[in-house]
């Protein structure tokens, strides 16, 4: 833990919020203060205000909290709302007019959606997927490119009580077929293609791949048109989205559902080699989604809101699909990679929209940062009024990088820390009322218990001290269960502490100011571009290969994705001359993407006869990630049952 304290306490410096965007916040300081007064003395009423105050019920809740069960903790659990009629519905007198979505293709094609369009838009895939047999509660996998169909077939699921599980576009066949297995999906919602880096991003042919392996509980594939390359469609099966919607009414009544029903499961890696489908509800999600959207990105009626996240990941969710239609805001959907034609284009999506508020993760600002200030210089960025980060710490250098050169010194830099289970920030600064420190996320969010405590589940006042970060009260955001297996649920999030309390997963320590720094992982889940990949995941992922018997994968640094992987094999024939051969190498590396997707590729993969393991048979990661940095080897190796492999790991014999 030491070693990460050095990196983030590089920037000493700190930043108060520019007084002109403190002026017109939605949130003063005063404000904020009554905020965590009222959560601090009630924290059910807080949020049961709030709840009252921000959410459309159909039937209004009675009940706040039930913690009858715990750690099945339920919010809000007699009321009844739809989601989707929360984010349409609700503007159509007001805001019907208003772009919702400004979408641009990576080929530069603009669409724009008003919010009645949209209603209008999910209205008829709501219709269609009825027409199709989905129900109340079935699953839906929605695997696209980022287009604004994706957040429409979200929309419609919310809105017939379908529960949707986005499967990133970027994942294998292998890793679709997994997740339409695992969640029983009935129907899948594609489209012929996208264009992302300038290549066809084929993702109805993913999902042929993928059905061809067998899904059972599969009926239909619905494709929507965005590339017109050839598909093959399936008769029976298969359906365009044009034709699906073709004669559909264009109302559709949005369902009643339980506050408590599940609005959408999200994969995400964990320390096993499966991945955990994550289940969030309906209110309690959308409560959390639409209060940070307001507190943290501060929107307001003239806004136009641009986080680049896929809807692939719980940012695309939270802050794309579900946060910024909730609140009515204008918002920017773009296709494509950030440096097609060139690493000016999200600079020139700022200036062409006029974006005031961008929203990206470290890996982005890192890798646009590398390309010099000349293609942001180019642009006008005057429109910007706020910026953000998220999914991994920020390192001062690139925090100060974007806070300059992007946001002119006048934008605040809100880091938000959280994760897929939280559904929503938990831990980030108010804009215009919280001081900035470069690599800390600052403070909870009011009615957010969260702490970083000892093994004892003590509070850790000393600011010196790492602990784990966890968070002390059920809040209504929070996941409800893993899909079909409450057993990894509790085992995951609730194994410390008596259960008492929620375990993130990440260590933390806090200063004297009480602000949080995010050292890292606590499990072995490793942290690429802002995406989780848990190190057995792809260790699994190797040992598939018909030439490999034993692997071993750990995180190294990188500068630009944060962290990489690195991976030791053990093959099943000999051990390739002193470690290494990149023939091989570069077949285990395209095998791991197919098998996963390219996120996991490996940085670097180093042959050995065998992995260093305790006479228990346990493998030492800790030395192994040692080796993978190229650091000396510290500590206590007396365990190790053969301690000549060192050498041979390192790549000297
Ligand atoms: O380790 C933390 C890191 O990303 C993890 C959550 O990953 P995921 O569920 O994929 O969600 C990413 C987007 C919310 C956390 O456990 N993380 C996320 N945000 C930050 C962060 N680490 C440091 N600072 C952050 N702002």
């Amino acid at each position: 833990m030491a070693e990460n304290l050095e990196s983030v306490l590089k920037e000493n410096r700190v930043f108060e919020p520019d007084p002109a965007f403190a002026r017109a916040a939605r949130i003063q300081p005063a404000d904020l203060e009554e905020l965590y007064r009222r959560a601090e003395a009630d924290h059910e009423g807080f949020w049961a205000e709030l709840a009252r105050s921000e959410l459309d019920w159909q039937k209004p809740f009675t009940q706040t909290l039930d913690s009858s069960d715990p750690p099945f903790f339920q919010w809000f659990t007699d009321g009844e709302l739809n989601v989707s009629a929360n984010c349409l519905d609700r503007h159509l007198d007001t805001r019907g007019d208003k772009t919702a979505i400004l979408f641009e293709g990576e080929n530069g094609d603009v669409h724009r959606y008003t919010y009645r369009d949209m209603y209008r838009e999910v209205c008829l895939f709501a219709n269609a997927l009825k027409a199709k047999g989905v129900e109340h509660g079935d699953r839906v996998i929605i695997y696209m490119p980022m287009i604004p169909q994706a957040v429409i077939a979200m929309q419609a699921c919310a809105r017939i009580g379908a529960i949707h599980s986005v499967v990133f576009g970027g994942f294998s066949a292998d890793a679709l077929r997994d997740r339409i297995n695992d969640s029983q999906a009935k129907a899948v919602v594609t489209a012929d293609g996208g264009t992302r880096g300038g290549k066809l991003q084929a993702t109805k042919k993913g999902v042929d791949d993928a059905l061809a392996g067998g899904c059972e509980s599969l009926e239909t594939v619905f494709v929507y048109q965005r590339t017109g390359n050839d598909v093959d469609m399936q008769s029976g099966r298969d359906v365009w989205w044009h034709d699906a919607v073709a004669d559909q009414p264009e109302e559709c009544e949005p369902a009643r559902v339980n506050a408590e029903h599940p609005l959408f499961l999200l994969y995400t890696s964990g320390s096993t080699g499966k991945p955990k489908g994550i289940q969030h509800a309906s209110a309690g999600y959308l409560l959390n989604a639409v209060c940070t959207t307001k507190w943290v990105f501060d929107i307001q009626d003239e806004d136009v809101f641009w986080c680049t996240a896929d809807v692939g990941w719980v940012t695309g969710h939270t802050y794309v699909a579900y946060g910024p239609m909730a609140c009515g805001a204008t918002q920017i959907i773009y296709e494509g990679a950030p440096t097609v034609p060139d690493g000016g284009r999200f600079w020139k999506i700022c200036q062409d929209h006029g974006v005031t508020i961008f929203y990206t993760a470290p890996t982005a600002i890192r890798a646009l940062m590398k390309l010099g200030d000349e293609f942001p210089q180019s642009y006008d960025l005057s429109s910007l009024r706020l910026l953000g980060t998220v999914g991994e710490p920020i390192n001062p250098e690139a925090w100060m990088w974007y806070y300059s050169v992007i946001g002119g010194e006048r934008c605040p830099i809100v880091d938000t820390w959280w994760q897929t289970e939280t559904g929503a920030h938990m831990i980030a600064p108010l804009p215009g009322v919280t001081t900035m420190k470069p690599g800390s996320c600052t403070r909870p969010l009011p009615g957010i218990a969260a702490d970083v405590v000892d093994e004892d589940g003590n509070s850790i006042t000393n600011p010196e001290q790492g602990g784990y970060l966890v968070v002390k009260k059920p809040w209504p955001s929070m996941l409800r269960t893993i899909w079909q297996n409450p057993q990894r649920y509790k085992d995951t999030y609730w194994p410390m502490f008596d259960g008492r309390f929620y375990l993130a997963g990440d260590s933390a320590h806090k200063d004297d100011d009480g602000y949080f720094w995010i050292m890292g992982r606590i499990d072995d889940v490793v942290n690429v571009s802002g995406h989780r990949l848990g190190t057995m995941e792809v260790e699994s992922a190797l040992v598939a290969h018909p030439q490999v018997a034993e692997s071993a994968v750990v995180g190294i640094p990188h500068d630009v994705k944060g962290e990489g992987i690195f991976a030791f094999v053990v093959l099943k024939g000999e051990r390739p001359e002193g470690g290494i051969d990149e023939a091989l190498s570069k077949e285990l590396t395209d095998w791991v993407a197919k098998q996963i997707g390219p996120i996991a590729k490996p940085e670097a993969i180093r042959f050995a006869d065998n992995l260093p393991k305790t006479r228990s048979g346990k493998i030492m990661r800790r030395l192994l990630r040692s080796v993978a940095k190229g650091d000396e080897i510290e500590g206590d190796t007396s365990t190790l049952e053969n301690p000549a492999i060192i050498d041979q790991l390192q790549g000297k014999i």
